[in-house]
């Protein structure tokens, strides 16, 4: 192994940025060449590749987004793009690559294992939808987001004693609603995961009306419903006025938390050890503390299960 690549793919994390440090110093501490892959596997097809030095990653550590820009690529997904790209790592000399992203971002990894190239995957998305890691770098630091502005909207809500219901992002997972459920004290937390009854919600709340309560906020994860649609229900059934908050991308920009960076250090850095190693198709996680790898196949098939001893707790907590 003498040059590898890193790229970043799909939606971007913070902590993205982190990682990539952590890859290109990594690489050249044990004495690799790096280069940058820019904007995912279009701009591997493309050629899109920039040296990496050590200065190439100064300043980069405390900054959201991805300074590799990133994309999700059609054309990789064709006989002819994996061609193409198989084609550019050759006549870039690439003996390996890091691929930090999401599920879809790891089955490009697969494709390129299987046709002889060494990738590992680094978990990088706020979503936090990927099995055999217990974090993806960008959750912690969207799940804070999503806290502050709770804390906001609490402001707003206790003046006008209204119900809030705020959208959050997750794709088909509900981590984000349900960490920033807890932590920001939400009335009723709705996830894909968990059947949920409108009727239960809304007796909850009148139950918290008559006991002299200010404001309630129902947080609902993507995969569980449209806040409009949920909002207008409530108002329905209650006969009160409703307000409804989609905090949209927000949650996908703004400094990485200290957890973030450290958990993307940590896995950029594991990263290039086993492709040292001659590592292929594994997919770097968190497991208890400990940075782990597991076969990226294996973490593409295991199914992603909710923390239920946390949604039962959301359930106490706002009874
Ligand atoms: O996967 C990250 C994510 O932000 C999801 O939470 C969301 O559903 C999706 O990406 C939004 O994608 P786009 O940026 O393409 O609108």
């Amino acid at each position: 192994m003498k040059k590898i690549g890193v790229l970043t793919s799909g939606g971007d994390a913070p902590g993205m940025n982190a990682a990539i440090r952590a890859v290109v110093r990594s690489a050249i501490y044990h004495g690799l060449e790096v280069v940058g892959i820019r904007r995912g596997y279009s701009g591997l097809i493309q050629g899109d590749i920039m040296p990496m030095e050590l200065g190439s990653v100064a300043d980069i550590i405390h900054r959201g987004g991805t300074m590799l820009f990133t994309a999700r690529s059609e054309e990789f997904r064709t006989p002819a793009g994996q061609d193409r790209a198989l084609e550019v790592i050759q006549e870039h000399g690439i003996d390996g690559i890091v691929v930090i992203g999401g599920d879809g971002s790891f089955r490009g990894a697969k494709v390129l294992c299987d046709r002889g190239i060494n990738a590992i995957g680094i978990p990088g998305t706020i979503d936090n939808d990927i099995a055999c890691t217990d974090y993806t770098i960008g959750f912690d630091t969207a799940v804070n987001t999503v806290i502050e502005a709770i804390d906001k909207i609490r402001d707003t809500a206790t003046s006008h004693e209204r119900t809030y219901v705020v959208e959050v992002m997750g794709r088909d997972a509900g981590d984000i609603a349900l960490w920033a459920g807890v932590a920001g004290g939400a009335e009723s937390v709705l996830i894909p995961e968990c059947k949920y009854d409108i009727k239960e919600i809304v007796e909850k709340l009148e139950r918290g009306a008559n006991r002299g309560k200010k404001h309630s906020i129902i947080l609902v994860a993507e995969g569980a419903g449209k806040a409009f649609a949920i909002s207008e229900v409530i108002r329905e059934l209650t006969g009160k006025e409703t307000r409804v908050t989609v905090l949209g991308h927000i949650q996908r920009g703004g400094s990485p938390t200290a957890f973030d960076r450290t958990l993307a250090s940590r896995m950029g850095s594991h990263a290039v050890e086993l492709l040292i190693k001659g590592e292929c198709a594994k997919m770097i996680g968190i497991q208890g503390n400990q940075i782990v790898a597991t076969d990226i196949t294996q973490a593409l098939a295991t199914p992603r299960k909710p923390d239920m001893s946390l949604y039962n707790l959301a359930g106490v907590l706002s009874i």
